[in-house]
């Protein structure tokens, strides 16, 4: 893979936020863009925005394993991330991961075999009073998530998708 000029067209509009000689502080924009357009952020990508800012490819992957916004592999169509710090572990979040890895039949951090769905825990998500609380493709944030209402998640998703039970 190598960046397309539109992809190459975004990243200029985010370097020009910030002073000449510090390019490298658009690093995490330009590794949302590249997720966005591509679903994950591989070896190859760090590697090409590392050399597009002039940055040691170490730095960019420094910053694609600290934050787990960032997918380091492909992922189904529907990420769904539930929070297991200690404020939503005390209001059963880790319950809820584990629910909802039952309910799709996969491990923390697994994909369906339809690839719809990928589940796995996150770090804090900060709304930590609305526990359990979960994000829905790095955008949409769901709280309160009881087994009951987890289950209404997956069951609206396969609807949806037309994967109906
Ligand atoms: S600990 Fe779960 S949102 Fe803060």
């Amino acid at each position: 893979m190598s960046l397309s000029e539109a992809t190459k067209a975004r990243f200029a509009r985010e370097v020009a936020k910030y002073p000449k000689e510090q390019a490298q502080s658009a690093v995490m924009a330009c590794l949302s863009i590249v997720q966005q357009e591509q679903g994950w952020v591989s070896a190859e990508a760090e590697a090409e925005i590392a050399a597009y800012l002039g940055m040691a490819p170490i730095a960019v992957r420094e910053v694609t394993t600290f934050y787990n916004m960032y997918n380091q592999q492909p992922t189904g169509k529907y990420k769904l991330n539930v929070c297991t710090n200690l404020p939503c572990q005390l209001r059963n979040g880790q319950n809820a991961l584990e629910h909802l890895c039952k309910a799709l039949g996969v491990e923390d951090g697994g994909t369906t075999a339809d690839g719809l769905f990928t589940v796995a825990k996150c770090e804090c998500l900060g709304a930590c009073a609305d526990a359990p609380v979960m994000l829905v493709n790095d955008r949409q944030m769901l709280s309160y998530m009881s087994n009951d209402k987890l289950d209404d998640l997956v069951a609206t998703i396969k609807a949806a998708e037309g994967k109906g039970a």
